[in-house]
């Protein structure tokens, strides 16, 4: 079958934003008392906002009410926000735009698939937003990664079958979301982390179309 469709995962992916998340979560912890490391933060890949925020109170043995928490996640992304606002396509990942670019040349679909809810910002930003053909995002999707809602959903706002879809994912959880929506997931990153995934690239700096294509019919 023909590849048709190619989804993006966001933070990690096609910008390095794990950076902001943390330098936010960090002041967070830092007002409430929770010493909150690098180490902690890779905890956080592809995980929700509150999920994020459960993390980091269970490592500083906290417990907070509904509405605490609420307030929490509201103030650690104000900053967040900041800290994107300055954003610029200097961020952009090695690679990504060239791949980008061969992908619509090609004629290939184009969606993003993220569970944060600061997705359109960020593209934005980084001056993406236009080789989008489709965006889902965590305003949109109402099931976290590992639920393969995120990247179904792109596909049948494309009407394209899953079986003619590509995912590239850094967190497990998207990797694990991509199989369970019968998608071919390319791993983007660590491979001791990615083991699911079918194949695993550490990045597109050297990644092309061609490469792609490789992928995808000996698979
Ligand atoms: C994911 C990130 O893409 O989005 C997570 O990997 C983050 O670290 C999640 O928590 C939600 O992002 P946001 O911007 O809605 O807080
Ligand atoms: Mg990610």
């Amino acid at each position: 079958m023909e590849l048709k469709l190619a989804i993006f995962d966001l933070d990690g992916v096609i910008v390095d934003t794990a950076k902001y998340h943390f330098l936010a979560w960090q002041r967070l912890g830092r007002e409430i008392g929770v010493e909150f490391t690098r180490t902690d933060n890779e905890r956080l890949k592809g995980v929700s906002r509150m999920r994020s925020l459960d993390i980091l109170l269970e490592i500083g043995g906290q417990e907070r009410s509904d509405q605490e928490k609420e307030a929490l996640a509201n103030q650690k992304n104000t900053w967040y926000v900041e800290y994107i606002r300055q954003m610029d396509t200097s961020e952009i990942l090695p690679g990504v735009l060239p791949f980008l670019e061969e992908l619509r040349d090609a004629g290939i679909k184009i969606a993003l698939g993220s569970a944060s809810k600061n997705a359109k910002t960020i593209l934005e930003r980084v001056s993406l937003s236009d080789y989008f053909d489709a965006i889902v995002d965590g305003n949109v999707v109402s099931k976290a990664k590992p639920d393969p809602q995120v990247f179904t959903l792109a596909a049948s706002m494309l009407s394209t079958p899953s079986q003619q879809a590509v995912v590239f994912e850094d967190a497990q959880a998207g990797i694990e979301a991509a199989l369970r929506a019968q998608m071919m997931a390319i791993g983007v990153g660590d491979p001791e982390t990615l083991q699911d995934a079918d194949t695993i690239i550490p990045g597109f700096a050297d990644f092309t179309l061609e490469d792609l294509r490789k992928i995808w019919s000996a698979r």
